[in-house]
Formats: structure tokens, sequence, C-alpha cells
């Protein structure tokens, strides 16, 4: 049987503007497991996309004059689309839930819940957040001024609804629900999330609104077109409408890659993810996704940065300046996956010029500069191995193992400090070894070949275990140094065999891969 897809998701975003850091955070996040496991020789689905419906994004059109289909096609067109180049996210797919494949899937899924019994119309009496496009609970909110009552995470007043709606069931799964999650501990990631959503659900689960009256654009229920999906409802949908649910051609491709191995979300949105959208699957028959990922904020001021406070960076804006390879080793490697952190020039500046522009960025110039000079630029055939170039082989085949734990776990900033460390102990072996003082003497020729041998097959694993993070510079060093084959097809499995790289090839020394940049001031 062929093996099932591994299934990798990011929230689907609000095209309410432009995507800032926090969006492309998420982004690179799912880029970097997609390539990882791909480097596993696994087939990955990697779907992102964008979230078109709803009151938030319906008044930002109007504020803008321009009716709500052709603001959300030209912010996906000269946005949305864009970024995913600017920061080489390989995605599979790109979901937009005005799309057909999806309007029709949301109908049939609700149309599904509705004859099974699990919709039922009442009226709505309370609070809605725009700015969350929530319903909320009266522990979400805070007192204004006079009667106003203000929400907590975007600090703007919430609208009172009074609408007859139609519900979904959602109190009757929570025993289900406890059921599962004690059952798969590991169904919502990290640690603090899952404990979270579980108290959550243990204090109680309500009915919730499914739908919206006074909401025009989106997708109409088919049984009361009075009315639109609320727009969760219909959003959360998408990751199964984009492999093929609610299309009758497609019924084995869906089978093949649901259920999703991993749903990233942002912290904002776990409950959403870890509650309503189980309940959901359960009521339409559906496997649970396998997990739910909470990564933390990235912080302005101490504040989550936000499109609707308007305090976000536009990714470009960073790699512009130091590289797109720079910008997404730098989220993942300083920031703990599943806590909160902040961006900072002058960090980024730090980092940049610490981990690549003078750790690995000057251990391929520095050894590529050698074999270009000593061996007419030719990788040298090793001699007989001494005990440090064992020892360095060694630590090749830890730092892997390490790396590979962690990355498979979504700690990335571990993984990578992983790598970082074997970067460091190779740039050790050559000040230990100085192959400098050996080029000066005749009688040292083999065993200068052997250094410079080691320092190249060391550069080869390198450039296979940071291809996830980066992947250009990656490319580059992978023909710097001449190795044969395709970056690409290298796997993790293999990696740390050693002697892969063929004596006689031809290297190159191209321009640095991560130049020194002044600092912005
Ligand atoms: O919530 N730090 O869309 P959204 C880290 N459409 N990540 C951040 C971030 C920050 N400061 N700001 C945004 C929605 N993100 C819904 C989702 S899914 C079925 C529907 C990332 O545009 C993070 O992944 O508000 C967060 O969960 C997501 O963007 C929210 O994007
Ligand atoms: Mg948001």
């Amino acid at each position: 049987m062929p093996q099932k897809s591994f299934y990798v998701t990011t929230p689907i975003y609000y095209v309410n503007d432009a995507p800032h850091i926090g969006h492309a955070y998420t982004s690179v996040a799912g880029d970097v497991i997609t390539r990882w496991h791909r480097q596993h020789g696994e087939s990955v689905i990697y779907l992102t996309g964008t979230d078109e419906h709803g009151t938030k994004v319906a008044s930002k059109a109007e504020a803008n004059d321009m009716a709500p289909q052709d603001w959300v096609d030209k912010l996906v067109a000269e946005h949305w689309k864009p970024v995913l180049e600017t920061l080489n996210v390989a995605n599979d797919d790109f979901i937009r839930t005005t799309q057909k494949r999806h309007r029709r899937g949301v109908q049939k899924f609700w149309e599904v819940l509705k004859e099974q019994g699990f919709v039922y119309q009442a009226d709505y009496n309370g609070p809605y957040c725009v700015a969350c496009e929530e319903f909320k609970l009266p522990g979400d909110l805070l007192e204004g001024e006079g009667d106003e009552l203000i929400c907590k995470v975007h600090g703007k007043p919430v609208q009172l609804l009074n609408e007859k709606n139609w519900f979904f069931k959602l109190q009757g799964f929570q025993e289900q629900l406890i059921e599962h999650y004690e059952r798969h501990p590991t169904a919502i990631a990290p640690a603090s999330a899952y404990n979270e959503v579980l108290s959550f659900i243990r204090s109680g689960l309500s009915d919730v609104s499914m739908s919206r009256e006074s909401v025009d654009w989106g997708v109409r229920l088919p049984w009361d077109p009075e009315q639109v999906v609320y727009v969760w409802f219909d959003a959360l949908l998408n990751y199964i409408t984009a492999i093929g649910y609610g299309d009758s051609q497609a019924e084995d491709a869906f089978a093949d890659i649901w259920p999703a191995d991993i749903h990233l979300v942002g912290k904002d949105i776990l409950r959403f993810h870890a509650v309503f959208w189980p309940a959901m699957l359960m009521a339409a028959g559906l496997p649970l996704p396998k997990q739910v990922f909470a990564h933390g904020w990235l912080l302005v001021g101490g504040e989550k940065m936000s499109k609707t406070k308007l305090t976000g960076i536009a990714p470009n804006q960073i790699s512009d300046h130091f590289g797109v390879d720079a910008f997404r080793y730098y989220f993942m490697a300083a920031i703990n996956f599943g806590a909160d952190g902040s961006f900072s020039w002058e960090d980024m500046h730090d980092r940049y010029h610490a981990d690549l522009a003078n750790g690995l960025g000057n251990l391929a110039s520095r050894s590529l500069a050698m074999v270009t000079k000593y061996f007419d630029g030719r990788v040298p055939q090793p001699g007989s191995y001494t005990n440090a170039d064992l020892a360095l082989q060694d630590e090749l085949v830890e730092a892997v193992a390490n790396a590979d734990a962690a990355m498979l776990r979504l700690d990335f900033s571990t993984g990578i400090a992983r790598v970082r460390g074997y970067v460091e102990s190779v740039n050790g072996y050559i000040t230990e070894q100085e192959p400098w003082k050996l080029a000066k003497d005749e009688s040292k020729q083999t065993r200068l070949a052997t250094v410079l041998y080691c320092v190249m097959e060391s550069l080869r694993a390198i450039a296979v275990l940071y291809a996830a993070v980066m992947p250009e510079a990656c490319e580059r060093l992978w023909a710097d140094i001449g190795a044969s084959g395709k970056l690409s097809d290298q796997t993790i499995e293999q990696v740390d065999r050693w002697g892969q790289l063929e004596p006689g090839a031809s290297v190159s020394k191209g321009p640095a891969l991560f130049p020194r940049i002044d600092k912005v001031t």
C-alpha cells in the first residue's frame, strides 16, 4: 500500500490587510517542516491560503470603496501570494475560501450535519467581536465606558447581536473530546496548549452559532439562503475542501491525504482548532487531525503584532536587508517554537553575523579558498583517518540524531542549535589541524588532503542539514563544494554516511554566502 501523504497546514489568513512577519513566521515554520519530512523521503502536502469571508474583510473592502471580491482578489494577488515567493515557501496548494471547490464543500458539510440533527435554529443574544470574528464568552470581555463591553484581545468594543441563527450542537461533544485528548496526549502541543484546551473543555461547552443573519459576505446555508455560514465554520473546512472533500471525483485523493498530520496555528486560534474543529469532524464522522501545534506570538512592545492594530512589520523589510535565508533562519533559530518572542533589528543583526556571516559563511569560504589554493580547486583524496577525523565523523552522527529528533517534534531552535554546534566543531577542527601549516611541509601533503576532505565532507552534510531552513544558501553551498546529484534528493537517513563527496570534483568559490552587512541605524 502506498504510504499516506504527510499533510501540513497553516491557518488561512484574513485578507483584511497585507501580511506581516507574524503570518510569515507560521508559513516559514510550515515550510521547514515540509522540507524536513521530504528529506525523509516522505510525500508531503503543504497547504496554506486565505480566509476571505466575514464582516472584518467586508468592512475593510467597503472602507476602500471596493466590492469584497475585488478587494480580496487584489490583496491575494498583490500581497498574500507574492509573500510566499519572497519567503521561498514551497506550498503545494493555496486555498481561497471564495473558490468554488471550497464553497461547494462547505455547503455539503453543513447539509450533512443538518440532516444528522447536529444543527438547530435558535436566537443568539450576545457579544460578537468583529476583529476576532468570534462570539464572545463573558470571561473574554472587559467593561468599557457606559455599558460598552471591550474585547480583551483587540481592546475594541464588541457588537451586541440579536440574531436568529442556526446553532451547532457543540455541547454534546464535550465527553468525546475529553476522551479523545486523554487517549492522544500529543494531539495538542505544546503541553501548555494541551492543558489549556482540556481545562476549557472540562469547564463546560455550550452550543454555538454556526450561521449569521446580518452578514452577506459568506457561503449561503443551502437550506436557509437568508443566512451565511459563520466565518469560522466556513474557514476551518478549508483543510478538507482543499484536498477534495465535497468533490465526488476526489474521494480517493481525499482519503489518501486526510487526516492532517499537523495543523500549525498561532495560540490566538487554538480553541477553534482544538475544540470546534474536532467536534465538527466527529459530527461528520471524519478522522481527527493527528496534531494541532500552537506556536507563540511575535510581540511588539510586549503585545501581539497585529493587522488590526497596525503594528505589523512587512516580511520584505527584513528579507530585503538580510536575505530570505537569514530571515527564515532567524525566526526559527531565535525563538523557542511554542513560546512568544520579539523581533529586534539589533538581535537579528547580531545573530546574522555570529551564526551566518562569521559562522557558516566563513567556514565555507575559508575551506573553499584552501581547496582552491592547495588542490587546484579539486576535492582532495583522503588518506587514512586519525582519531581527530574519526571524532569529527562521530560528532556528525550525533548531531544528525539530535537535530532530527528536535526538528520532528517542531523544536526548531534546538534542531538548528545542533547543526550550528557541528559547524562550530568543524571550525574548531580546522583551528587544531592547522592546514595552512601542513601546506608548507612537502611531507604532509596526504595529511593536508585528509584534513580538507574531512572539512568538505562536513560541508556536504551541513548543506543537507540546513537545506530545510536555508534552501537558497544550501543550494549554493552544494554547488560550490562540487557535490553531485540534487540536494533535494539527499535524505536525513543518509546524511551522516561518511565519504559521499567525490575526490576530484571541482569546487568553486563564489561570492560570500552571507556577506557582512552594515548596521541599520
Ligand atoms: O485568525 N505572531 O487569520 P489571521 C505569530 N483567518 N503569529 C501570528 C501573529 C503574531 N503576532 N499574527 C498572526 C485568522 N500570526 C483566521 C484563521 S484558520 C481556519 C482561520 C499568524 O489573519 C498565526 O499563525 O488573524 C495566527 O494564528 C494567524 O497568523 C492568524 O491570522
Ligand atoms: Mg487575527
